[in-house]
């Protein structure tokens, strides 16, 4: 099937490779999603208890052609009816960027296309663009992943501040470490977002740690130890752990907090527009706070689906889009950056 095209629509095919899902897009305008392709390796590092890089890349080698065909043939078009090749190329894996930036760089120069290279995070926060046509900056955002757990203000498209950061874990790496320690296994998040419906989130109080040089700041490791003491010592006294109610005890602080400093900015900043971003944005108990805590606060709430949540390359084919109106564009020396820093070129 060949697609009608008008001569002004911007049309990105889209990588992304940065940890354990391979995934190609094809977006037009920056908001239209005409394909989304998603191989996942989950299933794989399952055996490990967690994303192993080099198997990572290796299954991306192997993914990544046809993830892209996949992409092309859904949306019912060619390389040739494209615009610019967008590619997530830090922050990541570096051995899994790699695969994402060198198969966006053999296509840019084979089909004589610009190339646009896209911070990761960038990508998660322009998920909120596709299924909210009005979204426009500036707004607040909340990114929270398995690698990051940033509170970004989103001055204009491409022009971030980051008001405050994780000091220590992640948020979704805390909820993988306690679904381990519990038994749930890996994913945790998803698991212990399951499992903390059947349970009591007032039964064990955990802490919620406060950063004193910036009250926008998280840190989530000494809320792992508090559950791993809680273990052990139910362990030594011979109590049986309820799993249920240890999930939803530790989801509860970890929502309180993430919302408690979410809603100051929003006040601080008088913001109309907040905006959940990344896997753990997927969370019912966390997207179910959010929006209470926004309606009572008197502004719009926005996250995307769960599966624009998650790790996907339709969040890079809006973020490149933006980029490419802005000018961006990059050479074939563009490289993988592991620690790529948000707003850094
Ligand atoms: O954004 P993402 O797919 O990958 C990264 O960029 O890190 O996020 C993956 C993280 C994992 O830690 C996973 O456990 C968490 O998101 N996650 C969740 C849920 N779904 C995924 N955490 C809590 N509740 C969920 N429903
Ligand atoms: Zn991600």
């Amino acid at each position: 099937m060949q697609m009608l095209q008008n001569k002004e629509d911007v049309y990105i095919l889209a990588i992304e490779s940065s940890c354990d899902e391979t995934a190609a897009a094809v977006v037009k305008n920056g908001r239209t999603v005409l394909s989304n392709i998603i191989s996942s390796q989950i299933e794989l590092h399952k055996l490990y208890g967690g994303v192993v890089p080099e198997i990572a890349s290796r299954k991306h080698i192997e993914k990544i052609n046809y993830v892209v065909e996949e992409a092309l043939k859904t949306a019912g078009m060619n390389l040739q009816d494209m615009t610019a090749v967008g590619v997530t190329y830090g922050p990541g894996l570096v051995g899994a960027l790699l695969v994402g930036v060198s198969a966006a760089k053999a296509i840019s120069y084979g089909a004589g296309l610009p190339l646009i290279g896209v911070h990761h995070i960038e990508g998660h926060i322009s998920a909120n663009y596709i299924e909210n046509p009005d979204l426009t900056p500036p707004f607040l955002c909340l990114v929270v992943s398995g690698g990051h757990t940033h509170l970004v203000m989103v001055n204009d498209y491409g022009k971030y501040e980051i008001l405050g950061r994780t000091r220590d874990d992640a948020a979704g790496e805390a909820f993988d470490k306690v679904a381990r320690a519990i038994g749930l296994g890996y994913p945790g998040g998803p698991k212990i977002d399951r499992i903390s419906k059947e349970g009591n989130c007032g039964a064990i109080h955990f802490p919620r740690a406060k950063v004193n040089e910036n009250p926008y700041d998280f840190s989530f490791s000494g809320l792992k130890s508090a559950v791993l003491n809680y273990l052990n010592s139910c362990e030594m006294k011979g109590e049986p752990v309820n799993q249920a109610d240890v999930a939803a005890s530790f989801q509860k602080a970890v929502t309180d907090v993430l919302v408690h400093h979410s809603l100051e900015a929003v006040k601080e900043h008088q913001i109309s527009k907040f905006a959940i971003a990344g896997g753990v944005a997927s969370n019912s108990a966390l997207r179910a706070a959010m929006e209470s805590a926004c309606m009572e606060a008197g502004i719009e709430f926005f996250h995307p689906s769960p599966i624009l949540c998650t790790d996907n390359a339709a969040m890079i084919g809006t973020a490149a889009y933006y980029e490419y109106l802005a000018g961006k564009r990059d050479g074939l020396d563009l490289n993988a950056v592991a620690n790529l820093k948000l707003g850094e070129r």
